[in-house]
């Protein structure tokens, strides 16, 4: 571990124009952690992930990189290595050829010819290393991205959606790769819209909402301030279910209208603590009723995302016709309430 953070932010604006990119935004990045940026379309992932990589300079605050305080000029320090918007690649060359090319512009650093099969390797490219880049997908160019910053043995390594157009196998070897730097000591700052991805991947993870933020710290504690979901259940007598629901201290039972194809196949759907819950199942037991499934209607991780960054469903986006959006319902004056905060760290 090295002693002084990979990324220290402080205060850090950012505007293009009229728009407030980033509003006084605070983060810190471990070495050997792999740190999750998540948040709605337009909050300003891609920008402070910009900034990291040196590809502009913030308005006002304070940013560190691997220790060295970042100047007013597009500069970082060595050992930073990513990508935004998709990675650099000469279209015209073969996958083996992109990373010859950077290899022999880093000659100290990469380990040659070796280096980049061992890269290919990695992110599983091996197959197709002679082939044109032009003819790569989406997933394939995102993964010799990744092979290309490996090469480069970062010590700090800035992702704009890895996940992006991945197939499942090209997510493993994806995975694989960033917790393989993270365990060399590496820091891994990577932004997702999928909550699940970054469950599995982060130890630790920011959320912002139009440029601020409104989460940070372990993917543990996001979940635990979740609060009171809905919870279906499914059971062995859906009528008696519904009843003993309603008659439950503490739960709420949630309509189905207002859960839409969510709610789908549960007897019932019910709001409140766990506590509450656990009384419930027992009532349920007790009157001779087999639960068959019990679990929340959005995932609690998802559920603090949607609540945290104010982007949960109001019920006219329910009724607006033709329209499904999977999150909850009747959020407003919702159990979270940490919306607007900055954890102190
Ligand atoms: N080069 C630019 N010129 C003008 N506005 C910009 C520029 N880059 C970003 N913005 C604006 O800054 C805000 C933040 O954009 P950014 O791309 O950082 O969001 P994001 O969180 O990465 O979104 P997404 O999830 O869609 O990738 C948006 O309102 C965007 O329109
Ligand atoms: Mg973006």
């Amino acid at each position: 571990m090295h002693s002084s953070p990979a990324v220290r932010a402080r205060g850090i604006t950012k505007s293009f124009g009229e728009v407030i990119a980033l509003d006084g935004i605070d983060l810190d990045v471990a070495s050997g952690q792999v740190h999750g940026l998540v948040g709605p379309n337009g909050a300003g992932k891609t920008t402070l992930l910009g900034l990291l990589l040196g590809l502009a300079v913030a308005d006002s605050g304070g940013l560190e990189i691997l220790g060295t305080p970042v100047g007013r000029t597009l500069a970082v320090p060595d050992g930073v290595a990513g990508f935004v918007d998709g990675p650099g690649l000469y279209p015209s060359l073969t996958a083996r050829q992109n990373l010859s090319a950077l290899a022999s512009l880093r000659r100290q650093e990469s380990g040659g010819a070796a280096g980049v099969d061992d890269a290919l390797e990695q992110v599983g490219l091996t197959d197709v290393a002679d082939d044109r880049v032009r003819g790569f997908s989406l997933g394939m160019r995102q993964r010799l991205g990744l092979a290309a910053a490996l090469l480069t043995k970062p010590r700090l390594l800035v992702l704009d959606e890895p996940a992006n157009g991945l197939d499942p196998a090209g997510k493993q070897h994806v995975h694989r790769v960033i917790t393989g730097l993270a365990e060399d000591g590496a820091a891994v700052v990577l932004s997702s819209h999928r909550m699940d991805d970054l469950a599995v991947l982060c130890s630790e993870v920011t959320i912002l909402a139009t440029g601020r933020v409104v989460f940070t710290g372990p993917v543990g504690r996001l979940a635990a301030e979740s609060g009171e979901l809905d919870y279906r259940l499914v059971t062995s007598d859906p009528e008696a279910a519904r009843r003993l629901a309603s008659q439950a201290p503490g739960l709420r039972v949630v309509p189905g209208r207002d859960l839409g194809p969510r709610a789908d196949a549960a007897d019932v759907v019910v709001r409140g603590p766990v506590t509450a819950l656990d009384e419930l199942v027992v009532r349920l037991v007790g009157a001779g009723v087999a639960l068959r499934e019990l679990g929340p209607v959005v995932a609690p991780l998802e559920a603090a995302f949607l609540a945290l960054t104010g982007t949960a469903p109001t019920r006219a986006d329910q009724e607006a016709p033709a329209r499904t959006v999977p999150g909850r319902t009747d959020q407003e004056g919702t159990a979270m309430t940490g919306a607007g905060r900055q954890d102190a760290r």
